[in-house]
């Protein structure tokens, strides 16, 4: 048996989790979520959820991983037996799913860095990256071969995961959040500080901060706080319980949990006066409102970005570069934490070498990603994103409340250990939260989301009726999406029937 990994510092270990919670959604996710769904006044359901799910799960997880010392599986496994191993499991195959897209969607971020410093993208930035980069196939559902242009950077993307995880928790996983989290930090300030100097940034601001109360009336506001904030957290997906397990065991948890939820919240923050700031410029330049402009996802940050730098004065292939650095930097730390949730539960499973499981866990899910690296790629991106994140995260959250406070009746357990270690200490508060107020919320939302896809309710930005998720077809939704969020129940099941070695 190899002695088992330790992180080298608390401060290591607040990096790490700090690095995978600070992602992709941070930057281009919670700024247009936020001001869909009130603005200034979403920051209300957005601490409500923060504080009664976000940091309390947070505690939970890292209790978990601290006091069983394992990997999802094993911590689970020795928690309450098989009964509750295969929830580890799911956690672990929802996140080797998330991995394989995510790497994607950093490699893309890696040749827009480059490409920043000439403007490659030109003017039209849309066809440039569905046509010239994605060389993005008619219909959804088509895989339509390999994008060399893709495929290489992806490779160069697990190639840097495969270095890191390699070197051990404490001297590639530590070290590499503590040179890559500064280093976000500071290139990210220099990108939000220009953006607030640019002609029309208070526009954007505006529009950012601007409160519409009568949202809060809305009940999918408060299902918008909450969904956002497991994904934020990454929290519900194995990986808080993973990097809690290399814990040293004199350490503080709760103050933990607090110092990474408030460091995640801190930096989404900063990326919406950022993200808005350059949407206020841009709506300025093209004498538009800023709703006109505001969107997420891929097409905020290849499309509507390109664009903004475009129009910037001065140094702006400087600053194109640092905006895309920044998620090159913040999609790295979060994948090289996903990937260590599988690598953990293979070494724990099979009893193999760390070095084994980190070779066999990467090989499997690179080779998978490239799947997404083929013509068809986007639209399977997006179906997977989507289901697995609904079907995935928040059910998984929803059956991990549950089943620790309902079913397994583990909180006061936890809450003593919490306690024992802890400056904070936690009481009917945090149990309320846990039993009580987040399967409330979690269960109604997941009931919605199962009518809407169930039901086909789904509707365009007008309000009109367009059946699936983006309108696709039922055979490509089949295959693209319940099968993925499927394929992780499944999995989950065959792992839990082996035999621990
Ligand atoms: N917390 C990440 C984010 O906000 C989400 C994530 C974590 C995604 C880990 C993948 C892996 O972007
Ligand atoms: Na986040």
């Amino acid at each position: 048996m190899e002695q088992r990994s330790q992180w080298g510092t608390r401060a290591g270990f607040i990096m790490a989790a700090v690095g995978s919670a600070v992602g992709l959604g941070n930057i281009w996710r919670f700024p247009y979520v936020a001001y869909e769904n009130g603005g200034g006044a979403f920051f209300i359901p957005y601490l409500f959820a923060l504080l009664t799910a976000g940091i309390p799960i947070l505690i939970m997880e890292f209790t978990m991983g601290h006091k069983y010392r394992g990997s999802a599986p094993l911590s689970f496994f020795r928690m309450s037996g098989k009964k509750a191993e295969w929830i580890g499991w799911w956690g672990i195959f929802v996140a080797f799913v998330i991995s394989t897209y995510y790497a994607v969607i950093i490699a893309w971020a890696m040749k827009y860095t480059v490409y920043s410093f000439n403007l490659r993208w030109g003017k039209d930035t849309e066809s440039f990256l569905y046509g010239n980069v994605l060389n993005l196939a008619e219909t959804p559902g088509q895989a339509g071969g390999f994008v060399p242009g893709v495929v290489f950077p992806l490779l160069l993307v697990w190639l840097i995961a495969f270095i890191i995880l390699f070197a051990g928790v404490k001297r590639g996983i530590e070290l590499a959040n503590r040179i890559f989290i500064p280093t976000l930090v500071v290139v990210f300030l220099l990108v939000v500080i220009r953006a607030v100097t640019l002609d029309g940034a208070m526009l954007g601001l505006d529009a950012f901060f601007k409160p519409d109360l009568t949202k809060l009336l809305n009940p999918t506001v408060w299902v918008a706080a909450y969904g956002h904030i497991f994904f934020s957290l990454s929290i519900a997906f194995a990986i808080m319980i993973t990097y809690s397990s290399y814990l040293p065991k004199k350490s503080d948890i709760t103050n933990n949990a607090f110092i990474t939820g408030f460091a995640n919240s801190g930096f989404e923050l900063l990326a919406g006066i950022g993200v808005f700031a350059a949407l206020g410029f841009m709506a300025t330049q093209a004498n538009v409102a800023v709703g006109e402009v505001a969107t997420a996802g891929v097409g905020l940050a290849f499309v509507v970005f390109p664009q903004i730098i475009n129009e910037m004065p001065g140094f702006n292939g400087f600053f194109g570069a640092l905006f895309f650095l920044s998620l090159v930097l913040a999609g790295l730390t979060s994948l090289v934490s996903i990937c260590e949730t599988y690598i953990a539960g293979i070494s724990d499973k099979f009893n193999i070498s760390r070095k084994k499981a980190v070779i066999i866990g990467v090989i499997i899910s690179g080779s998978v990603s490239t799947l997404f690296a083929t013509r068809g790629g986007l639209f399977f991106l997006d179906a997977a994103d989507y289901f697995i994140n609904q079907f995935g995260v928040a059910a998984l959250g929803l059956v991990e409340v549950i089943m620790i406070s309902w079913v397994f009746k583990k909180l006061g357990t936890f809450e003593n250990h919490a306690n024992s270690v802890s400056d904070i200490q936690l009481g009917a508060w945090w149990k309320i939260c846990l039993s009580v107020v987040t399967p409330i919320v979690l269960g109604y939302m997941m009931f919605g989301l199962l009518k809407i896809n169930l039901l086909k309710q789904h509707t365009d930005g007008d309000g009109n009726v367009i059946g699936n998720y983006e309108g696709y077809a039922d055979s490509f939704i089949m295959a693209g999406g319940w099968s993925v969020a499927i394929f992780a129940l499944v999995m989950a099941i065959i792992l839990t029937l082996f035999k621990w070695k």
